[in-house]
């Protein structure tokens, strides 16, 4: 799907709607956030946060000394996520309406942060390896990357499962080769990060990778 067409997916069909239909994901939000060591006082950057339904667990960690930066092509996403900032009282979120794929954290005179984050979000951008480099690069070396997003799983008796999965990505567009995607996304991330770990859930169409960004290459 081009740029355009996601961003009036989001904005024009989806935005309003997002939170509830996405209600029973919050749990999964959660729980990656639970897996990783997020300190009082950290930068987190937040690559297609859309509606900011795992701010308020992240929030939770980095305190009122932490900041959150997040980023969204989708201007009635954001809009949602400002409403939600505003009633929240919170004073530590700076968004930017942009494309994460040309995103470039010093465009904004901020520095390289210490945790960032993608959940949901890859596997709705086309060409999304760059995506990921690009995340990684705004992390400081030895700080945490994690994505979370679906893909395929191969389990034997998943033909039920990928078909489900699947088809409900298509209603937040993405597709069957993002979904296939995911699995370039995890080998990636574990060349490129340190002490990589990755769970899977709802029988293996959804993944939680994570690890820290090291200055020299991984040993595959
Ligand atoms: C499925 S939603 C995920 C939102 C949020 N991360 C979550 O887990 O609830 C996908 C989000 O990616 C955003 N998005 C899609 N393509 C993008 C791009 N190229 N740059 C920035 N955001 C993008 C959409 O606007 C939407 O908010």
């Amino acid at each position: 799907m081009r740029n355009r067409s996601i961003t009036n997916l989001y904005d024009l069909v989806l935005s309003p709607y997002y939170d509830i239909i996405q209600s029973h994901m919050v749990p999964l939000k959660q729980r990656s956030i639970d897996f990783i060591d997020i300190k009082k006082g950290d930068t987190v950057l937040l690559f297609c946060c859309g509606t900011g339904l795992e701010i308020p667990s992240i929030n939770d960690c980095v305190g009122d000394n932490g900041k959150i930066i997040g980023v969204d092509i989708s201007a009635g996403m954001l809009s949602i996520l400002e409403k939600r900032i505003q009633r929240n009282h919170w004073q530590n979120i700076t968004l930017y309406n942009e494309d994460v794929r040309h995103f470039n954290l010093q465009k904004y005179s901020e520095r390289k942060v210490d945790v960032g984050i993608c959940t949901l979000g890859l596997s709705v951008i086309p060409d999304n390896l760059p995506v990921l480099e690009n995340l990684i690069n705004s992390v400081k070396d030895g700080g945490i990357v994690l994505v979370a997003d679906t893909k395929i799983s191969r389990w034997k008796f998943s033909l039920l499962h990928n078909f489900t999965s699947v088809g409900i990505s298509y209603l937040f567009g993405s597709n069957y080769h993002l979904n296939k995607c995911s699995d370039e996304i995890i080998k990636t991330m574990k060349n490129r990060l340190k002490e990589f770990e990755i769970a899977e859930f709802l029988w293996n169409t959804y993944y939680i990778a994570y690890g820290k960004k090291s200055s020299v290459p991984i040993a595959s």
